[in-house]
């Protein structure tokens, strides 16, 4: 088996041990990276075992990246541009895969970009997207109704003061466009009493309007529903979240396959199962970081490791035949 030596410094892969750990690559396995970046964890699984990987990602410089370590894996390594919730039709025909992992969010790579436009401490273009097609920030702070870009601070940045910080965008945007990452994070810096916190005011509406231009929370559910259904029979399903609202759906979803989910009601009870699931949790708890890993990479401290396993004594699904 070829080693790949290849390493593209400017990311480093959150819970990489728990994440092998997890999909432990067999010699002739099939693998899908849905997210995948750096190669960090691509490295990882085709050095540990000579096995084949497919490597999504809808950002093209991660496919550029992704291109050169090909060059080192003798056809082990197969670059597909576009969404992980699209991964039924980009990678369906090359599956079923014996694992398939999603590390959630934007790259180091990304983030430390000022011009791809992610980072309220980098002045740049306010851009965030993380692929090339679809509305940028921009268009949505200076095109959104008050009122919808109000819930999109809310639900999707957490941010209590989403009304006010809206309000004071409107009023903004009505000078002049609002179109660098600098000028909005001052904006909602301006809205925003300081707390006790380290943490930068404009954090929490410049990860709404993220979620909001990638649609991350959609491209979430699609990938939960289509991943299982990609599994073959012993094949191990790994998602790294990064905050709740991500960390909520892969929760729900898994439990639902592994039947986990709490009876409606005592008066309702379950139907008493005959057979076995199909699925079932690797963990019963999501698995943190490391104390030691939170210390040294601070992205590392809100990450969240679940595992979902199809049962090897079940049959794989129609969408995931090996050819
Ligand atoms: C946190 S990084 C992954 C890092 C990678 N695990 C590594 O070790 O280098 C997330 C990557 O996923 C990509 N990404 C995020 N959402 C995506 C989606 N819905 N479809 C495809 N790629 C996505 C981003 O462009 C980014 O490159």
């Amino acid at each position: 088996m070829n080693a790949i030596t290849l390493i593209h410094q400017g990311h480093v892969p959150v819970m990489l041990k728990e994440v092998l750990e997890a999909l432990s690559p067999r010699d002739g396995g099939r693998y899908l990276d849905g997210t995948f970046g750096g190669g960090g964890y691509a490295r990882a699984i085709l050095n540990s075992a000579d096995c084949t990987l497919h490597g999504i990602d809808r950002d093209p410089t991660a496919i550029a990246r992704g291109e050169a370590m090909a060059q080192q894996a003798n056809g082990r390594l197969i670059m597909h541009q576009g969404t992980f919730g699209n991964m039924e039709e980009l990678v369906g025909q090359d599956g079923p895969f014996d694992g398939i992992v999603l590390d959630l969010g934007v790259s180091s790579f990304q983030i430390d970009q000022a011009e791809r436009g992610f980072s309220f401490r980098n002045d740049g273009p306010l851009d965030m997207r993380m692929g090339t097609d679809g509305p940028s920030a921009a268009d949505l702070v200076n095109s959104m109704k008050e009122s919808d870009l109000a819930d999109v601070l809310y639900r999707y940045g957490e941010e209590k003061l989403s009304r006010r910080i809206a309000r004071a965008i409107v009023t903004a945007r009505t000078e002049e466009p609002i179109t660098t990452t600098g000028r909005l994070a001052h904006i909602v810096r301006s809205c925003v009493p300081k707390d006790r916190s380290k943490i930068d005011p404009a954090t929490r509406s410049f990860q709404g309007l993220r979620i909001a231009v990638n649609d991350e929370l959609g491209e979430l559910e699609r990938a939960l529903e289509a991943a299982p259904r990609l599994l073959a029979p012993g094949g191990v399903f790994v998602v790294v979240t990064f905050h709740s609202l991500e960390d909520r759906l892969a929760k729900r979803a898994m439990a639902e396959l592994a039947g986990r989910t709490a009876n409606p009601s005592r008066y309702d009870p379950a139907p008493v199962r005959k057979e076995p699931p199909v699925f079932s949790l690797l963990h019963s708890r999501p698995l943190p970081a490391t104390e030691e890993e939170a210390r040294e990479n601070p992205r590392a401290r809100s990450a969240r490791l679940r595992a979902l396993v199809r049962n090897s004594a079940s049959q794989p699904s129609a969408s995931g035949n090996r050819a």
